[in-house]
């Protein structure tokens, strides 16, 4: 394994304890309403707003123990809002994460709850974890950013632009500004908290490193786009094809797989190029920039 590999996975593992700890035991009342948030959040995901908490709070020097409210507060709003885009409204899709999707392994009103629910857990960990070592006006302003991440002006807003596209012909502006909000919103959020944990940011390498989220968190969706086309429904563990079938606008679609290609990595050299203050430090962010453009789920 590669020092990369080893060092993603150690981040990994340490959301996935973390998040086991904060959802409800799926034995406390409502219990299948428990059962449902765990089946979805616990499932195996890539886990890559998680990792970016940590691997930008290692570049500011944040000790990880820090990092794990954040990371599973990024990771918990993420498996809401995959949730709500599986359910019969939105895609219709019946595959996550290599098994059912929650409206299906439960039912949809369950689905719809469960993403409720993770939501307002997700604020709740912000505002409660004791581990989080920062001034209640700095928490503040973590909780903020992720509110404003999740919202009409970032991932909720994306979906609703995105719903509203299916069947039409976007310009290149408006599909960049539907995957800078759909799923470029919380990635930055996740850098941005990471950076956040500290009570005193450098007002310059916050600019950065939420610059550097930018554009990975836009490549990151054009990749997804571009996967949805090339992979298989088993290494993905979701339904190949799914964009065609709904008739969604996307990069290949608007750009052809090699320009779809072309604009993911020119937007990774500029998250490179953004990081160069931080010098070593930024290792991980940038091997991680380099996973999401060549990862192949
Ligand atoms: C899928 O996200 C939805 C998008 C925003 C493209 P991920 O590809 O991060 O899904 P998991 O968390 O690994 O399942
Ligand atoms: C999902 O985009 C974005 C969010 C969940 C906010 P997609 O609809 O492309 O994600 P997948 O392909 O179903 O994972
Ligand atoms: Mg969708
Ligand atoms: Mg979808
Ligand atoms: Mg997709």
């Amino acid at each position: 394994m590669s020092d990369f590999q080893e060092q993603l996975k150690h981040f990994q593992n340490a959301a996935a304890v973390a998040l086991d700890k904060w959802l409800p035991a799926s034995d406390i009342q409502p219990q299948t309403l428990h059962e449902a948030m765990r089946y979805s959040v616990l499932a195996e995901g890539k886990r890559i707003r998680p990792v970016l908490v940590y691997a930008t709070g290692e570049a500011f020097g944040i000790d990880i123990e820090q990092l794990n409210g954040p990371a599973c507060a990024v990771e918990i709003i993420h498996a809401y809002s995959l949730i709500h885009d599986d359910l019969p409204s939105m895609d219709d899709d019946n595959l996550r994460r290599g098994r059912p999707t929650c409206h299906k392994a439960y039912d949809e009103a369950t689905a719809i709850l469960a993403g409720d629910a993770l939501q307002a857990l997700a604020f709740h960990i912000l505002a409660d974890d004791p581990t989080i070592k920062v001034s209640s006006e700095q928490r503040i302003k973590m909780i903020n950013t992720l509110a404003i991440a999740s919202g009409s002006f970032g991932m909720a807003g994306g979906q609703a632009i995105d719903l509203a596209a299916v069947g039409k012909s976007l310009t290149i502006a408006e599909l960049e500004n539907m995957h800078i909000h759909k799923t470029g919103a919380l990635i930055a959020a996740s850098a941005e908290l990471g950076a956040l944990s500290m009570e005193q940011v450098d007002p310059e390498l916050f600019k950065n490193v939420s610059h550097y989220a930018r554009c990975i968190g836009l490549a990151f969706q054009i990749k997804d786009d571009i996967l949805d086309i090339e992979s298989d429904t088993e290494t993905l563990g979701k339904p190949q094809g799914s964009d065609i079938e709904q008739n969604k606008p996307t990069y290949p679609n608007l750009l052809g797989l090699d320009g779809a290609k072309q604009a993911a990595e020119s937007l990774y050299n500029e998250a490179i190029d953004s990081l160069e203050a931080f010098g070593d430090k930024a290792s991980m962010l940038k091997q991680l920039a380099d996973y999401i453009v060549k990862r192949n789920k």
